[in-house]
């Protein structure tokens, strides 16, 4: 069956927008995970992305979307919201009760602004609206994330004729937390407008599954393996487990380029070959900054030795600055980043090396090829694609990831890959640290091989090969079943 023509539809385009010192706009890649695993999928097939256009303004930047769209080989139409729906949709119903309740931290949910649901719903009608009018019926929609949950029952309101399949980038709670939700039952059923609903992982997919089984109790699951199917009154829905991964040979191909090793070599001189360990996140209450810089602190105090031994580089991408949860965030990040290093820092050296800034892809290239380990502790995450482009970027195979097991990234790296920790052990956290300053070249070299192996097999057009493949094969059976 030849694919009809592909949207990606998700709350941001890939672009963010911004001014430059001349008062002009500009366009620039955005960050985050969905943004960076999608946009080359869509450069290499074609088709369209639509999202918000990220700005609360009336001006026309219509032409610059034209002229991305030009550039880059897809079509853009970007979606305007007002200011109100702009923070009670996106900061509020998205960011403020979705985000955390789905990261299973429900005591930061904020349940008592009823407008977040009306904005909520607004929203994904305008987007529905703008599917229908500006892309042809054939056209499937591939919608993304936790922002847009309800727009495929809305679409197949105007128009019941559209397929749509739906993919999770962040984890889906037990239902202990989602039924939590106010809203959760017209949240499943909104899901259940999809033909497929996919997951990172099984324990996602497990956790949709019993939410199905306790809210929407007439639903039958049948089938074994990655992808099962669900049936529910009328509706006949694929559910899967397919790990979202990075563009392996892009990252790989970068980490080899001489400017870059050579920018590597000047980060190891400027840091006088310490050994290096990185932290890259976006800042965020789900990756576990705080509890990683108190090991730190941990293993500082407990092994005298290695102090002037390691320089801990943490890089902090801008995020959400509109919630509250994450300037508090900040300050608190900053606050601790300042005193350790001033109980710990001598003349010439300081412990941690703390950068809040976006850094084009190239830069973090060089940064993953300095790092001998890579420190990554989400208190929960949908995938982490850091910890992958980390793997990638190891072209000797040298290096050490050190990975929280509540990250989607641990089902396939665990196994003689990375080394697990629990992010709320802090103690454990700083035992995992000094093991991997001191592990053994050879076994850093047979951990780091099999995961590049994983990744490599296992990369960015993988996951949209399968997951495309599940959505338009006929059967069942007809489906590619993933090995490990
Ligand atoms: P999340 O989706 O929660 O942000 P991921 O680890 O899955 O977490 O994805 C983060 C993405 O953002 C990665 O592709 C990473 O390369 C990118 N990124 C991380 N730090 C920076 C930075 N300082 N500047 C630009 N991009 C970054
Ligand atoms: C995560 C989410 C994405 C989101 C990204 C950046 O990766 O899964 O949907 O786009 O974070 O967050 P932001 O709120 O800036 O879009």
């Amino acid at each position: 069956m030849t694919s009809p023509q592909l949207a990606v539809v998700s709350n941001r385009l890939p672009v963010r927008l911004s001014k430059n010192d001349d008062g002009q706009w500009t366009l620039a890649q955005g960050a985050g995970g969905l943004v960076t695993a999608m946009a080359p999928v869509l450069r290499n097939r074609g088709g369209s992305w639509v999202g918000w256009n990220g700005l609360a303004t009336e001006e026309d930047v219509s032409s610059l979307f034209e002229t991305f769209s030009k550039q880059a080989g897809y079509e853009l139409h970007p979606v305007q919201l007002t200011p109100e729906q702009e923070h009670g949709f996106y900061a509020g119903f998205s960011n403020e009760i979705l985000w955390p309740l789905f990261h299973d931290l429900p005591t930061r949910c904020n349940f008592y602004k009823p407008d977040y649901w009306r904005h909520y719903r607004d929203v994904n009608q305008l987007f529905a609206e703008t599917i229908a009018a500006k892309l042809p019926a054939s056209t499937y929609c591939w919608v993304h994330d936790y922002h847009l949950m309800l727009v495929a029952g809305m679409l197949r309101k105007i128009d019941p004729t559209r397929r749509c399949g739906f993919f999770l980038h962040i984890p889906f709670p037990p239902p202990d937390n989602f039924l939590k939700l106010p809203w959760r039952k017209e949240l499943l059923q909104a899901l259940m407008e999809h033909e497929l609903v996919a997951f990172h992982t099984l324990r996602d997919r497990r956790n949709f599954e019993a939410c199905l089984q306790s809210l929407l109790p007439k639903t039958v699951i049948r089938g074994r393996g990655a992808i099962v199917q669900a049936r529910y009154e009328s509706r006949t829905v694929r559910i899967g487990a397919i790990p979202i991964s990075i563009d392996y040979k892009s990252f790989t191909h970068t980490a080899g380029l001489p400017e870059i090793k050579e920018a590597a070599h000047s980060l190891a001189d400027a840091y006088e070959h310490r050994t290096l360990i990185l932290g890259v996140d976006r800042l965020d209450y789900t990756k576990g900054i705080p509890e990683r810089l108190e090991s730190l602190r941990l293993m500082l105090q407990q092994h005298p030795e290695l102090r002037e031994k390691i320089s801990f580089i943490q890089v902090l991408v801008p995020s959400r600055e509109d919630v509250g949860e994450y300037r508090h965030l900040k300050m608190e990040i900053e606050q601790l980043v300042g005193e350790i290093n001033g109980q710990f820092a001598t003349p010439g050296w300081s412990p941690i090396h703390y950068q809040y800034r976006n850094m084009p892809r190239e830069e973090l290239v060089s940064y993953y090829l300095a790092a001998h380990i890579m420190f990554v502790t989400p208190l929960r995450d949908g995938m982490n694609l850091v910890a992958k482009e980390y793997c990638a970027c190891r072209r000797n195979n040298t290096g050490v990831l050190i990975l929280s097991e509540f990250a989607g990234a641990a089902a396939q790296l665990q196994r003689d890959g990375a080394v697990l920790v629990n992010p709320f052990d802090v103690q454990g956290m700083a035992n995992a640290l000094q093991a991997a300053c001191m592990m053994p070249i050879a076994e850093q070299k047979r951990r780091m091989q099999h995961m590049r192996e994983t990744i490599r097999k296992h990369d960015i057009y993988f996951w949209c090969d399968t997951f495309l493949d599940t959505a338009f094969a006929l059967k069942l059976a007809d489906i590619p079943q993933m090995e490990d």
